[in-house]
């Protein structure tokens, strides 16, 4: 069974949870990528934002109703967001942001009552491991770099947000002490590590199978 069609239908089974009036939060990846038409397709009366530019585009070409979510205007809470992961632990503890979104993938997670992970079965591990994405801020890079120590620049353009992409390739023995640490680190804009209470529902294909755990 490939590993797409385990992305699709984790999406699938998402998409179901989704009901008329909601207001949504959309991931981004390519898992994501099959939740959107799915979605649309269901004509639901919903209200959206975007963890992306790409995921608004594609949403809105779909028809989805999208909106800003910047600015004390815009909506303060959801009812649930749907986005993938790179790493799922046996813990709930997840790895996030391979396609260096995580900053705002996790305010719009942390708005939403419900935060529902989707992945393919290669995305369960045993243990997280590095590398842990990360969003930093320009100013100071240097001294933030240093202070973090082991991180690497990614080649990626900046995040809508003027963040700097990069990647810490450290020891990821304990992410509790890591994110705190992280979280810490002055100039450190936002992390890929969410913890498992976070997590509300998980959502794993696993061949034809799909099963939905649920951690809160
Ligand atoms: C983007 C993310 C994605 O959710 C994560 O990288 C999984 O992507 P995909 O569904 O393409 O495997 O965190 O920043």
């Amino acid at each position: 069974m490939s590993t797409e069609r385990e992305k699709q239908l984790a999406a699938e089974t998402a998409a179901e949870l989704v009901e008329d009036g909601m207001l949504v939060g959309l991931g981004t990846g390519s898992t994501v990528a099959y939740l959107l038409p799915v979605l649309a397709a269901r004509n639901l009366d919903l209200r959206c934002v975007a963890t992306s530019v790409a995921t608004a585009a594609t949403a809105r070409e779909l028809g989805l109703r999208v909106e800003s979510f910047a600015g004390v205007d815009a909506l303060p809470r959801l009812d649930v967001a749907i986005d993938g992961a790179d790493q799922v632990a046996a813990s709930g503890w997840l790895v996030k942001g391979g396609g260096a979104a995580h900053t705002r993938e996790k305010a719009v997670a942390a708005a939403a009552d419900r935060f529902v992970v989707i992945v393919s079965s290669d995305k369960l591990v045993d243990r997280l491991s590095p590398p842990v994405p990360l969003e930093l801020l320009e100013f100071g890079l240097a001294g933030t770099l240093r202070r973090l120590g082991t991180a690497q620049l990614r080649d990626v353009p900046r995040s809508p947000d003027g963040g700097v992409i990069a990647d810490f390739t450290g020891e990821l023995d304990d992410p509790a002490e890591l994110a705190e640490r992280l979280s810490a680190t002055v100039g450190v804009v936002e992390h890929g590590l969410v913890p498992a209470e976070m997590v509300s529902t998980l959502v794993v294909a696993r061949g034809e199978q799909v099963e939905i755990r649920s951690l809160r």
